[in-house]
């Protein structure tokens, strides 16, 4: 039989396949296995085929239940006492919307175990240069190259003389070699290590070559009555270093993104209110994609029922009213997407206090029309970001109608999608995109919000790029 390697996929397969094998938290080679050996087994296994259940450790997931913002981490834990805060640099990473990968050196198993780290990062830590199966599986080429960050922690004496003289004798030094990714070293080791001449030399080239380091600290040492420079940072000091170097790199770095979501709720009474079914999914999915793309995001919400997604500053509002204003606070920014489901009308008289049934002819509750928040940014005469998205949701004649909105609300795009009852778009995971700009309508498959968010994203960042040219 013919061999084929994962390299050899076409590009358009190839993202397919990492998108599946993110969203199942495994590498793509065990993707494709549990794909082939699916198909096997006949068609009909394919669709029914469940990913094995996770360790009973219980892989941690990110925070939020939001993919848009996966970013890639590859973690190398080297052989120091501080390699058992590493196992909590793993979920600090993965709450910060990171996927985890692990390498474990040889010294690194004597203090933590493969097993535990991988159960945590939720695929198998790689340990050996000569693995047969690491090897054909991934590679230690493919690993250097397939995520955004490589994390040394704890970074040892040994490991940054390794990386200072270019070995590459285990997988941790190959790898170290072959990554043209950022890297951020948290060096920990006795003081006195630290202090010492070569390895104050070997730092200064890894710094010297943009390498990036956190720590260490000073503090107590694991060996009773040493203290000095030479603890590890703080896993949360890493991970928001690590966040820090993510965004920097992403295409949207040095961007402002303002993004509404989210119903809004205009009050009746005290506790009376108009609102809709808005779930807010679309826009905190822009918001998380954005932000996980290195821009800076404001996102303004209505309420919803989910959790803020991680890096983002959230102005949390209620009324039409409020999001225009904490909108417009927002600005300057270069970029605005209106993903918020705005009710049209507020009740002109909000009673002070509840409304009282009355005998009779139901009372009538007078209403006046909203600010449309969209239109009123579009429209700015100063101010106005570069490029202002709305949204279409209709229920018929979908790319007509969002064509009309495009000229009316004055915006660049608009993303229209049919929310039918039957589409079941409105509260749902999935959205059909038809995406309207002033000379062309493109129409996406359908895909989940997440999908749909980082498709966005990649688009502003393409529009972005083409005006700077
Ligand atoms: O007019 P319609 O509600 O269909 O327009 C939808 C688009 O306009 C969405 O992008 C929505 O966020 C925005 N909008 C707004 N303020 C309003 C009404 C709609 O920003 N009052």
């Amino acid at each position: 039989m013919a061999s084929l390697t994962v390299r050899q996929l076409d590009d358009k397969l190839k993202a397919l396949l990492r998108l599946r094998a993110a969203r199942h938290g495994r590498s793509m080679e065990d993707e494709v296995r549990v794909i082939l050996k699916a198909a096997a087994a006949g068609r009909e296994a394919l669709e029914k085929f469940e990913p094995p259940a996770p360790p009973a450790m219980a892989v941690r997931r990110p925070a939020s239940p939001i993919a848009a913002d996966a970013r890639r981490v590859l973690l190398i834990i080297g052989g120091g006492i501080a390699a058992y805060k590493s196992l909590d640099l793993i979920r600090r990473l993965q709450d910060g919307g990171a996927q985890v990968r692990c390498i474990l050196t040889a010294a690194a198993q004597h203090f933590v175990t493969p097993l535990a780290a991988g159960a945590l990062a939720g695929e198998r830590a790689f340990t050996d240069l000569f693995d047969a199966r690491s090897e054909f599986d991934v590679g230690h080429v493919r690993l250097a190259r397939d995520t955004d960050l490589v994390v040394v922690a704890p970074a040892t004496a040994d490991l940054l003389a390794k990386m200072a003289g270019g070995h590459a004798d285990d997988l941790a030094g190959a790898v170290l070699l072959a990554t043209d990714k950022p890297v951020l070293l948290a060096p920990a080791m006795n003081p006195r290590m630290w202090a010492a001449k070569a390895t104050q030399r070997n730092l200064a080239q890894l710094v010297a070559d943009g390498v990036r380091v956190v720590g260490p600290n000073s503090g107590e040492m694991a060996e009773r009555g040493e203290a000095g420079l030479g603890r590890m940072a703080e896993p949360r000091e890493i991970a928001a270093a690590a966040a820090a170097m993510l965004r920097a790199a992403g295409p949207l770095s040095g961007t402002r993104v303002l993004v509404t979501s989210g119903p809004t709720r205009e009050p009746i009474d005290p506790v009376r209110f108009i609102a809709n079914r808005s779930s807010g999914k679309q826009g905190h999915a822009i918001a998380a994609a954005a932000a996980a793309a290195g821009a800076d995001v404001v996102l303004v919400s209505g309420p919803v029922d989910l959790p803020h997604p991680p890096g983002i500053a959230v102005v949390q509002v209620e009324t039409a009213n409020e999001m225009l204003a904490a909108a417009e606070r927002a600005l300057p920014a270069d970029v605005a997407v209106f993903a918020a489901a705005v009710a049209d009308w507020r009740v002109e008289r909000v009673g002070r206090g509840k409304l009282k049934k009355q005998h009779g002819e139901p009372r009538a509750l007078a209403l006046v029309e909203n600010p449309d928040i969209l239109a009123t940014i579009a429209h700015l005469k100063k101010g106005r970001p570069r490029l202002v998205i709305g949204f279409a949701a209709e229920t018929d004649d979908v790319v007509a109608n969002a064509k009309e909105k495009l000229a009316k609300k004055g915006c660049d795009w608009i993303l229209a999608n049919d929310v039918s009852p039957e589409t079941g778009i409105m509260g749902g995971d999935s959205n059909t995109i038809h995406l309207i700009t002033a000379t062309a309508v493109e129409s996406w498959p359908p895909q989940s919000k997440d999908d749909v968010a980082r498709q966005l994203v990649e688009r502003i960042a393409a529009a972005l790029q083409d005006e700077k040219r």
